[in-house]
């Protein structure tokens, strides 16, 4: 077996066709608009109209980033989606993305599920399945896609999103995905939805705090005993899993603590590297699985060929891990940026007697 050169190849991006401000959220349950805008950093919730599902999301993302790579659908040896918007217990999403795509044939087929971290094991498995040379030099579609909702009036309602990533992983045209990643998983209940049941059942307060220590563990082992200021000032962007930004600030905030930095040097760094990669991510919402990867396909763009990304990924339950990405020489082209244009532009706005019509017709139970 040939050990191959290994990476991005193509992204394609994709958020669903309607969106709602937080500040009618606000309005409609009472709330000072600041407590979503300024409070948690949100701005926009992505939104599905009852005709549309994680398939069309997932799938669209899929023919998006298939549609930039210069291979044919013969040479995809491997479709792996990450989610956690499962339509079947059984039947894996990838095999109803597959079945929209038209891919048949010798492919290896799953879904991952690790809560917001499946996408980042299904986007490392498919490499590290190249890297092997088991792939004898096919490629894979990962696809990291999500619709989150909360049950009406629940605090993390105004975190709600949606939207999808997909990959191609073959030669590392846009980015090469560091094989060198640092893990840390503790089982915890902080947020889970049982199955039958339509909603996460959530505890916030424990939530924010295993994303924080997950944070602190993964940084900590990232930095090795060398100087931790020193070794985030090496990458262009350093980006996280986006339940909603504030939280990014919080984790941040507190790795910079833990590391001794000054409070000037953590929102240095902050302002620097870790905020302008949420742009898009404020006019998704959370989108669990693809909320990491939409702000690391927002930091890719125009970068220079060996110019380096950190990308810390977190999953309830909880399981995490901090990648790094070292950019090829097409991410200076940054053509995925247009599918975010383009269908921020397109999409329609939803006010708040809309989004009440609108839950009253989502089907529950993985809806
Ligand atoms: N103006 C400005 N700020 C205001 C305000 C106002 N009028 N009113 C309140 N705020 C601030 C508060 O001071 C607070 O800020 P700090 O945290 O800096 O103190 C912030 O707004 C939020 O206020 P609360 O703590 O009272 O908010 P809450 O309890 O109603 O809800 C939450 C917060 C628990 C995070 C809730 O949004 C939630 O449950 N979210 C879902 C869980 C989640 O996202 N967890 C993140 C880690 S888990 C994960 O990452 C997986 C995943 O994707 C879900």
């Amino acid at each position: 077996m040939t050990r191959v050169e290994t990476g991005i190849a193509s992204i394609g991006l994709h958020l669903p066709p309607l969106a709602m401000p937080v500040e009618e959220l606000a309005a409609l349950r009472g709330v000072d608009p600041d407590k979503y805008l300024i409070g948690l950093g949100c701005s926009e919730i992505s939104l599905c109209p009852p005709e549309f599902g994680i398939v069309d999301l997932a799938s669209e993302a899929a023919r998006r980033a298939l549609s930039r790579w210069d291979g044919e659908l013969e040479d995809i040896g491997m479709i792996a989606v990450g989610t956690e918007t499962a339509v079947d217990m059984s039947r894996p999403l990838s095999a109803f993305v597959a079945e929209e795509l038209g891919l048949v044939g010798h492919i290896r087929s799953y879904e991952v599920k690790h809560a917001c971290y499946g996408g980042t094991l299904a986007l490392r498995q498919a490499c590290e399945w190249r890297m092997s040379g088991a792939a004898r030099d096919k490629a894979a579609l990962v696809v990291a896609a999500d619709i989150a909702l909360y049950e009406q009036g629940d605090p993390g309602e105004p975190t709600q999103g949606a939207g999808a990533v997909a990959f191609v992983v073959d030669r590392p045209e846009i980015a090469t995905v560091g094989l060198d990643s640092h893990t840390w998983s503790e089982p915890a209940f902080d947020f889970y939805r049982p199955v039958g049941e339509s909603y996460p059942r959530v505890d916030g307060k424990l939530s924010l705090e295993c994303y924080k220590k997950a944070a602190v563990e993964c940084f900590n082992a990232l930095a090795e005993g060398r100087n931790p200021a020193e070794v985030m000032e090496r990458f262009s962007a350093i980006c996280f899993h986006v339940p909603f930004p504030k939280m990014v600030r919080k984790a941040f905030h507190l790795v910079g603590e833990v590391a001794g930095w000054s409070a000037e040097k953590v929102q240095q760094l902050y302002s620097e590297k870790v905020e302008p990669s949420m742009l898009w991510n404020r006019l998704s919402g959370n989108s669990y699985t693809a909320s990491l990867w939409i702000a690391v396909a927002n930091a890719l763009q125009g970068l220079k060929p060996g110019e380096q990304v950190a990308a810390f990924s977190y999953g309830s339950g909880f399981g995490s891990e901090i990648l790094s990405l070292i950019a090829g020489p097409r991410a200076k082209d940054a053509d995925w940026a247009q599918d975010i244009e383009r269908d921020i532009a397109r999409r329609g706005r939803v006010d708040a007697s809309a989004y009440n019509l609108l839950r009253s017709s989502v089907r529950t139970a993985a809806a």
